[in-house]
C-alpha cells in the first residue's frame, strides 16, 4: 500500500489497530452456558463459557447457512447452532453435523476463532495482525496484576469513535474545566502548560505547574500486548485507605462510530481489613461519583461531530493528543504495508 493512501489509514484507525488484546466484556456477563453476542473492531463475535468454565470466542457466524451462533446453545465445551444443530468447538472446527451422517463439514476449520483470556473481571480477546498472528503474552499493568491492589471494573458503551476517548485520556487539562464540579477534579489552577515525558512503552503527558493536586498527568501505553492508559487521582483522607486512586482505561472499538470503555478503578490497599473498608466505601458512595465524572466525558465526546478531528485548532495543551495520533498513524501505516507485502507474496 502506498504510504499516501490516507483514507485506508484513516479507516484502519477508525476501526481499530490490530495486534492487541482488547477487553470485550466483563467476566460476569459471560454466564455459564449462555452465549453472549458482542461486537469489537467491526466483527460480530460470540463468547461462551463452556461446562469447564473456560470462555471461548468465535466469529458469530454459523458456517452452514450463516445463522448467529450467539442465538445457539452451549453444548459441553462447544457451541451448537440453533438452526440445524451444527456444533463447533472453540477453535472454530465443526465437531458434529447431527442431521447428516458423515457430513463433509465435520472436522473442517470453518469459522475464525479468537484467543481469549480472563483477568481482573475482564474478558480479553486477541485480534491478530499479519505481523503478529499469534497472541503475545498478556502482561497487565501492576495495578491490575499485583495482588496488593484491589479494583473495580466499570464498563459502558459510548456512541463515539474510540479515538475520541483516547484523545480525552491524553488531555489532562480538560479535568479542571469539564469536571470542575466533581469530588476532587475541580481543585487547582486553571491556567497551565503541559509537557511530554517519553517512555519506551508510550508517554506521559503532565501539567507543568501543578502536580499531585488533581488529574495532573496521564500515561498511555501503546507498545505492548494491550493498549491502556493510566491516570492518577489524588484522594483526600475522607476517601478512605489506599492513597491515590489509579484509573486504568482500555477502550475497545465496536465499530467506526461507537466503542466500549473498560475502566478499572484501583487502589493499593494491602491490608485485608483496610481493603474491605475501601471496597465498601467505593460501593456505598464513590462509585456514584465516578459514574458522574464518566458521564460528563461521555456526553462531551458523544456530542462532538465525527469529523471534528479534521477541523481543529490545536494549542499547547494538545501535545498529548497530537503525539498519540502520530504514534497511531505510524502503526496503521505499518500494518497496512505489512498486509500489502504479505498479499503480494501470496500472489507471486
Ligand atoms: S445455519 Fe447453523 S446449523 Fe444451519
Ligand atoms: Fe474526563
Amino acid at each position: 500500500m502506498p504510504a499516501h493512501d490516507a483514507s485506508a489509514v484513516e479507516q484502519r484507525l477508525d476501526s481499530g489497530l490490530l495486534g492487541y488484546w482488547y477487553v470485550v466484556a466483563k467476566s460476569v456477563d459471560v454466564k455459564l452456558g449462555v452465549p453472549l453476542s458482542v461486537k469489537a473492531l467491526g466483527i460480530d463475535l460470540v463468547l461462551w463459557r463452556g461446562d469447564d468454565g473456560t470462555v471461548r470466542c468465535l466469529e458469530d457466524y454459523c458456517p452452514h447457512r450463516g445463522a448467529r451462533l450467539s442465538f445457539g446453545r452451549v453444548s459441553g465445551p462447544d457451541i451448537s447452532c440453533r438452526y440445524h444443530g451444527v456444533t463447533l468447538n472453540g477453535a472454530g472446527v465443526v465437531v458434529s453435523v447431527p442431521g447428516m451422517a458423515q457430513c463433509a463439514l465435520e472436522g473442517r476449520s470453518a469459522v475464525r476463532s479468537f484467543p481469549v483470556q480472563e483477568h481482573v473481571d475482564g474478558v480479553f480477546v486477541y485480534f491478530a495482525s499479519v505481523k503478529n498472528p499469534n497472541p503475545p503474552e498478556l502482561v497487565l499493568p501492576k495495578e491490575l496484576s499485583d495482588s496488593e491492589y484491589t479494583s473495580f471494573l466499570c464498563t459502558a458503551p459510548w456512541d463515539c469513535n474510540y479515538r475520541y476517548v483516547l484523545d480525552n485520556l491524553v488531555d489532562p487539562m480538560h479535568g479542571i474545566f469539564l469536571h470542575a464540579d466533581t469530588f476532587t477534579l475541580g481543585r487547582g489552577v486553571k491556567q497551565d502548560t503541559v509537557e511530554i515525558v517519553e517512555k519506551e512503552s508510550g508517554f506521559i503527558v503532565k501539567r507543568v505547574a501543578q502536580q499531585d493536586v488533581n488529574f495532573d498527568w496521564s500515561e498511555i501505553v501503546v507498545e505492548g500486548p494491550v493498549m491502556f492508559g493510566r491516570v492518577i487521582i489524588p484522594y483526600p483522607p475522607a476517601a478512605g485507605p489506599g492513597g491515590a486512586m489509579f484509573v486504568i482505561p482500555i477502550v475497545t472499538p465496536i465499530n467506526e462510530t461507537s466503542c466500549r470503555i473498560f475502566f478499572w478503578r484501583t487502589r493499593h490497599v494491602a491490608d485485608p481489613i483496610a481493603r474491605e473498608a475501601w471496597r465498601f466505601l467505593f460501593r456505598a458512595s464513590l462509585e456514584k461519583r465516578h459514574w458522574y465524572v464518566l458521564e460528563q466525558d461521555r456526553e462531551m465526546l458523544e456530542r462532538m461531530p465525527t469529523t471534528a478531528r479534521h477541523r481543529e485548532s490545536l494549542y499547547q495543551h494538545d501535545l498529548g493528543v497530537s503525539r498519540l495520533r502520530r504514534i497511531m498513524y505510524r502503526k496503521a501505516v505499518e500494518q497496512l504495508e505489512t498486509e500489502a507485502a504479505s498479499s503480494a507474496r501470496v500472489a507471486v
